[in-house]
């Protein structure tokens, strides 16, 4: 994973051209497509509804997390700064994408800084689960050289034995992570990158000082694909490996603690996705693919659609009879 001639990471850049030029959605659903939020009269009008969550301290104005995407590519500052003005304006979470380009000076910091322009969200620095192995100074610097609030680390075996240039050794991270977990100063969150957090690693972090996990289900954005168009392979065979995002919070609300997040995220794409992962039991929400796509206009398209995706989270709301966030819990069937 060599920078170019101009300090650049050609891999990020693939995976940016990749999906935004291609069809690199899940062929399988989410599954989400199978419920609906049950229906109830409100007992109050349209003006009362509240949108508004706690995450990490900060109040965002709906559930929702710009999962990680980018950093280190020719096009991620501009992606980066898009997206981080917007989710400052609209009071939502951000995550920048994996900094080992960055931290193994492969690529420049320069799209990884974002707080400048994002002064008062929650926003969260990114590595692999793997990345523990190189100790906790090296997890403190992704948070702290970006000014981040805490990191959310991926664990994605699957994505990483189809990239060319992926991590094959797992062996000991889940040790090594056990190992800083207890004394790390800042949160730590778990996520897959579609296609699902196995439940094996959900059991594990509820009994850890995890902050939380992303689910990252099946149904949304599917790496065989991603990595299958790039390298010109067919991977079609790899394509259903994984949980629907559905299936994936059920299972991961059956083992977390309260007070621990669950996101949901892997193909979630309005806000009637969003209220239905949330009456399942997810606390937040994700979203890449979209974000990356409206990100290359401008700063003020990705508010345009964030506002989109409230109006019809409040229309979830309104439709479940549910005046709050909390009281959609339970909602769907
Ligand atoms: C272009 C692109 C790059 C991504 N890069 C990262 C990354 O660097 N680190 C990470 O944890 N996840 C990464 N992801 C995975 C997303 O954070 C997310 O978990 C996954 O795409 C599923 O969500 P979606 O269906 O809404 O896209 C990336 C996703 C996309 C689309």
């Amino acid at each position: 994973m060599e920078a170019d001639s101009r300090g650049y990471n050609p891999i990020k850049d693939a995976h940016i051209e990749t999906c935004l030029t291609r069809d690199v959605e899940s062929n399988l659903p989410t599954c989400l497509e199978c419920l609906s939020l049950t229906g109830d009269v409100p007992d109050f009008a349209k003006g009362d509804i509240d949108t508004t969550v706690q995450f990490l301290g900060r109040t965002l104005s709906i559930p929702l997390l710009i999962a990680p995407i980018t950093g280190g590519g020719s096009r991620s500052a501009g992606i980066n700064r898009n997206l981080a003005t917007a989710a400052e304006h609209c009071r939502i979470a951000m995550a920048v994408g994996s900094e080992r380009p960055m931290l193994e000076k492969k690529a420049g910091a320069e799209s990884y800084l974002l707080r400048d322009l994002a002064p008062t969200i929650p926003l969260l620095a990114n590595l692999g689960l793997v990345h523990a192995k190189r100790g906790r100074d090296y997890l403190i610097e992704a948070v702290e050289s970006i000014r981040a609030d805490g990191i959310i680390l991926y664990v994605n075996p699957l994505h990483e034995i189809l990239q060319s240039d992926g991590e094959s050794d797992f062996s000991g991270a889940v040790g090594a992570l056990e190992a800083i977990i207890d004394d790390f100063p800042y949160p730590v969150f778990l996520k897959e990158v579609g296609c699902g957090l196995p439940e094996s690693i959900v059991r594990w972090a509820a009994t850890k000082k995890i902050a939380g996990i992303d689910v990252a289900g099946l149904g949304g954005t599917n790496w065989p694909k991603v990595e299958g168009l790039i390298q010109g392979k067919d991977y079609a065979v790899y394509e259903g490996l994984g949980t629907c995002t559905r299936d994936a919070i059920v299972r991961s609300r059956k083992w977390l603690r309260q007070g621990q997040q669950l996101i949901g995220g892997g193909g979630i794409r309005t806000g009637i996705d969003m209220a239905k992962a949330l009456a399942l039991g997810a606390t937040l929400t994700s979203m890449a693919l979209p974000f990356l796509k409206w990100s290359g206009q401008s700063a003020k398209n990705v508010i345009h659609e964030v506002d989109r995706l409230k109006e019809e989270l409040v229309v979830g709301l309104w439709y479940s009879g549910s005046k709050t966030i909390s009281e959609l819990s339970g909602k769907v069937a």
